[in-house]
């Protein structure tokens, strides 16, 4: 989860790798760190903090070295702090390292480095490979990498530099995702693409067992025994303005306004004979769907509709869940892992699990290229276009499109579907219009300190991620829960201080669910409603009501999903805190 960037070439290396840095914050912040090659000896500056402290720490600090590493931490061993931040030195300090993933055997191989004599600044795992790294190297860097990663176990990406070789890195990807960007005189190396975009588009994205040798002049890439392989280089479609606020206060509120676009584009991207899948669901005795977070959410409802237009049974389970139970996997089974950045490592080792026990394997990603995208035997692009935001929005939206176009791809009437499913993009666009009296709304309750978020059916898991969108940006106390199942307990929290976000489209359980909204009234809990426009009996009984344009019911999730994630939004902007960075939380979880 943390960010690697490093960069070789003709120009002074820091300002690039600040900049790199601050595209890369997302995926962690609680420190960060450069080492950069200048006059033959290693500069290395780390902060506590966001990249902004390690920024201002530098100014003034003219550096000209023209080869450098940085790396933006989300703590897993040892707490946030100068010592832990990366890059880490050997002792001599002439090999530097930035590192993200982790080294399951480090503790053994810490031992081994202390029994030597070696001594240790931090308590990471990272800093193990700087020290091997440095006993290995007998003049040549890629042997001394070479010789190292063999003796890692784990999850990891990382990079290293040294005063012995000015001008090289040499990048490692096994399992967290590395990218190299190639440009004239000039090479990056980056967890993510993002983080290059304004210097390249020109792109080769590592596979696990790889390795990256980098110079000025050129790149070389290995496998773990040092034998040359040939890539191909990518050019990324995306331009840097798609990943700019442009003028938004916020990243999350710029996709949140995204959403009709990012639906309009996944249509149309699916819609091309690239993305046509070579079976029909029907072909498999049961579909099995995996990921975590708001992809699982959209899981919940994808799999309502797959039962629904295909009739094959369908599960949904958390990838972390799934990779510890004892669920029968077989090749009748199709496993469906949904990622926005294709590279959650949860959701990542339970497709090639299901691979591995002969289960045919579909990605339903966003980032093309990612580690789950080439992993799965097939793939269906979500187009929402780069999500900076920490919180899922468009990418949400985005996995629905493409979950209700797999479903509906496998009906006879897929075509008239389809075409309902294209009015969606307008339907947005016109809930965003009354996004003010969601901040109406937000502002009279951003005080409260526990929410609950009440739905059924497939306005169960909306509740579910308004709740989720709530806890992670407002750290405000929420719970999404079956409207039907409030009455087995949750009603006991209901009183006169807790607001009740009911999600209450006109669907086949809308009368049960306003049946639940008089439950929670006599309560006294106050309820705030999402409904149909001109839906006067829930407006009635509700103490705050958002309308939204009235669609066919397993067109909801789009129309009612946009309101709880401007309530959410406006909350925490409201508080002042950090909506796009917010803590403990990062972009790409690729720790387990
Ligand atoms: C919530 C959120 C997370 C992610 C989860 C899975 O707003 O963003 O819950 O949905 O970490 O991430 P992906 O979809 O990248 O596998």
């Amino acid at each position: 989860m943390c960010g690697i960037i490093g960069y070789t070439g003709k120009e002074p290396a820091l300002p690039l790798i600040l900049g790199g840095l601050e595209r890369l914050e997302y995926r962690g912040y609680d420190s960060a760190g450069v080492a950069i090659i200048e006059d033959g000896r290693l500069i290395v500056e780390k902060r506590v903090g966001k990249i902004r402290e390690l920024v201002k720490s530098l100014w003034g600090k003219p550096y000209e070295g023209k080869t450098g590493i940085g790396h933006t931490r989300w703590a897993t061993h040892g707490e946030p702090s100068t010592e832990n931040a990366h890059p880490h030195t050997d002792e001599k300090r002439e090999f530097a390292v930035v590192h993200n993933g982790i080294i399951e055997n480090y503790l053994e191989l810490r031992g081994e480095l202390e029994r030597e004599g070696v001594s240790f600044r931090s308590n990471t795992d990272t800093e193990v490979i700087a020290h091997l790294i440095a006993k290995s190297y007998r003049g040549d860097l890629l042997e001394a990498v070479l010789e190292v990663v063999k003796k890692l176990r784990g999850a990891f990406a990382f990079a290293v530099i040294t005063v012995h070789e000015p001008g090289r890195i040499i990048g490692v990807k096994q399992g967290s995702p590395l990218v190299v960007g190639i440009s004239e005189g000039e090479n990056f190396l980056a967890s993510d693409i993002p983080a290059i975009l304004p210097y390249t588009r020109r792109v080769i994205t590592l596979s696990d067992g790889e390795i990256a040798d980098l110079t000025p002049e050129g790149v070389n890439i290995y496998d773990f025994n040092g034998n040359p392989i040939t890539k191909d280089i990518t050019i990324v479609p995306w331009d840097l303005i798609s990943a700019e606020k442009a003028g938004f206060k916020h990243f999350m509120l710029k996709e949140i306004y995204e959403q009709p676009k990012a639906v309009g584009d996944t249509i149309r991207g699916l819609l091309s004979p690239a993305e046509e899948l070579p079976f029909s669901l029907k072909e498999f005795r049961r579909v099995l769907v995996i990921a975590c977070g708001t992809s699982y959410h959209a899981g919940l409802i994808g799999k309502s509709w797959i039962e629904k237009y295909t009739g094959v049974p369908t599960e949904v389970v958390y990838a972390s869940e799934f990779r510890y139970g004892d669920f029968p996997v077989s090749e009748e089974d199709l496993i469906i892992g949904i990622s926005q950045s294709g590279e959650t490592i949860d959701t990542k080792f339970a497709i090639n699990f299901a691979k591995d026990k002969g289960a045919r394997t579909l990605a339903v990603v966003n980032v093309v290229g990612s580690s789950i995208d080439r992993e799965a035997d097939y793939t269906l692009h979500t187009h929402a276009g780069p999500e900076i935001g920490v919180a899922a929005t468009k990418t949400f939206t985005a996995q629905l499109t493409a979950l209700y176009f797999l479903a509906a791809s496998n009906h006879g009437e897929r075509d008239k579907l389809i075409a309902e499913l294209m009015k969606m993009p307008a339907r947005i666009e016109a809930v965003l219009e009354k996004a003010e009296d969601v901040e109406r709304i937000a502002q009279k309750f951003m005080k409260k300190k526990d929410f609950l978020y009440l739905g059924r059916y497939l306005s169960y898991p909306i509740a579910l991620e308004g709740a989720l969108k709530l806890k992670e940006i407002s750290y405000i106390h929420a719970e999404g829960y079956p409207a039907g199942e409030m009455k087995h307990g949750p009603i006991a929290l209901i009183d006169e201080n807790m607001p009740v976000v009911v999600v209450c489209p006109q669907d086949r359980v809308y009368d049960k669910t306003l049946s639940n909204v008089e439950e929670v009234r006599t309560r006294k809990g106050i309820v705030i409603s999402v409904g149909f426009e001109g839906d006067e009996r829930l407006e009635k009984v509700s103490r705050e009501f958002i309308s939204v344009p009235p669609v066919e019911e397993d067109f909801t999730p789009f129309v009612t999903v946009v309101p709880l994630q401007l309530l959410a939004y406006y909350i925490a902007s409201r508080l002042g805190l950090d909506v796009d960075q917010p803590r403990n939380l990062a972009k790409t979880v690729t720790v387990e």
